[in-house]
């Protein structure tokens, strides 16, 4: 097969995992009214609609926020990004209607190959795509959800299975756009590439060992008092 036809981008990676989540954990009912929240290019919000139908709202920009109208608020790989998450949680209550959930897939580490990865191609972007990234533990982020007056369904852990890279350029294209632009091309050299392929061996590489999503379902209570 040629590299091209399965090739993963970062996108895709997350579509597929998006769509996987939706059908576990997010099990949208017809008549349900969604916001997906840092939609991106939409395609999930899209994949959302052909299975709802007409929705209200597919904003990043919190579109409704505070309206208590929506009945799902789904976010696919966002949660990371924010680092105002107590503002965040309370803001999405708020824009629930009572007994709405909110069903969010984050990552609360990098995978350690991905870090790997990132220290030997890019090491003069790696702190600042740290500090870029506001990563909490698991535990953290439920209990900031239940301060902020959710009561949590679900939370768990799931092994990433969408996480193998046919190709350098490949693994190269999906850091420029998993890093939001901080990942550098023109910082990777022949060196660089060289010590990547010394250690992790020829492509694919795998990133899946050790690398793991958060998936967390929670309501707003039906008798919640908005902040
Ligand atoms: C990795 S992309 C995921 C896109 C989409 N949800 C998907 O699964 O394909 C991260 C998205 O988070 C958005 N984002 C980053 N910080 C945000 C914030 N504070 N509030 C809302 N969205 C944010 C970005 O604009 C970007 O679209």
């Amino acid at each position: 097969m040629a590299a091209e036809s399965y090739q993963q981008s970062s996108a895709t990676v997350q579509l597929e995992a998006g769509k996987n989540f939706i059908h576990t954990d997010v099990l949208p009912k017809p008549e349900d009214t969604i916001l997906d929240l840092g939609c991106g290019t939409g395609e999930l919000s899209a994949y959302l609609a052909e299975l709802v139908g007409p929705r209200e709202g597919n904003s990043n920009q919190f579109e409704g926020m505070g309206s208590e109208k929506f009945d799902i608020i789904f976010s696919n790989f966002v949660l990371h990004w924010i680092p105002e998450k107590s503002e965040a949680f309370r803001n999405m209550l708020n824009s629930l209607k009572p007994g709405g959930k909110v069903a969010i897939q984050y990552v609360d580490a990098l995978p350690p190959l991905l870090v790997s990865s990132l220290e030997i191609l890019n090491p003069e972007t790696h702190e600042q795509l740290k500090n870029k990234l506001h990563l909490v533990k698991r535990d953290d982020v439920d209990l900031i959800c239940t301060t902020a007056g959710f009561t949590v369904v679900r939370s768990y852990y799931a092994r990433k299975t969408v996480n193998v890279y046919p190709s350098v350029e490949s693994l190269l294209q999906w850091l420029v756009s998993t890093s939001q632009g901080v990942f550098d091309l023109q910082l990777v050299t022949q060196e660089r590439i060289k010590l990547l392929l010394q250690k992790f061996g020829n492509p694919p590489f795998d990133f899946t060992a050790n690398a793991f999503d958060c998936k967390l379902v929670a309501v707003k209570p039906k008798s919640s008092q908005t902040l």
